[in-house]
């Protein structure tokens, strides 16, 4: 029920401007256009907690959503938008490294990745950021609809080997919003990150 009352909160463009820094969070990142706003809605059952978008880019900023008084989701802008400039580019990894590294409330990081294209270098970035920041991370691989079964235990066996020779607190699961298929594995394992 904690995921069903989540309520949009604030976004902010920098770490400052972040909601205060206690309690539990976790944050959704990935590729632009990978999933990640469609995979915060299902886990919530809300349909447009978090907007999504066709055109790739559509969240630019951090995107706080409260599921009480101590815990958070937060939808973080997309990677590898090639359309963006390159300074915002350069900004935008300032700022996510400063998130991943200074955000005490940080508890865990879904790692959502295009099960058609997983681990792109910017989700080995992510991967190695959260290896140094000793943050566990759920490689997060959906849109499991768009393959058939035997390929997405293939995607998923080989990127679980990648995730877990990172960190072995990692973990890998598979997704789908459009079939709502992985959402009791995604609370599962956020709750053990938010202690709920
Ligand atoms: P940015 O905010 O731009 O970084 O994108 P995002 O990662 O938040 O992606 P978003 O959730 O907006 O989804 C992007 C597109 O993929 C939309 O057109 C969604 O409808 C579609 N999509 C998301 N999840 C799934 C899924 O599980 N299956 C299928 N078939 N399509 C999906
Ligand atoms: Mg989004």
């Amino acid at each position: 029920p904690i995921y069903q009352g989540a309520r949009f909160l604030t976004a902010a463009a920098r770490l400052e401007q972040c909601p205060v820094d206690q309690g539990r969070e976790v944050a959704f990142s990935g590729r632009s256009n990978a999933g990640k706003s469609s995979v915060i809605n299902t886990i919530c059952h809300q349909n447009a907690l978090a907007r999504t978008s066709k055109t790739p880019g559509r969240t630019q900023q951090m995107v706080f959503f409260q599921l009480d008084d101590s815990r958070r989701l937060v939808d973080l802008p997309g990677y590898g938008y090639a359309k963006v400039p390159e300074a915002l580019k350069r900004d935008w990894q300032t700022q996510m490294s400063a998130y991943l590294e200074q955000r005490r409330s940080l508890v865990g990081l879904v790692l959502v990745m295009d099960i058609r294209h997983p681990l792109t270098e910017f989700d080995q970035h992510m991967l190695r950021w959260g290896g140094r920041a000793n943050l566990p991370i759920l490689a997060l691989l959906t849109k499991a609809d768009k393959l058939k079964s035997g390929a997405v235990r293939t995607a998923e066996r080989m990127v679980e080997r990648v995730v877990t020779a990172e960190q072995e607190a990692n973990q890998v699961a598979t997704f789908s919003s459009l079939r709502r298929h992985g959402v009791g594995v995604v609370h599962h394992i956020l709750d053990r990150w938010l202690e709920i």
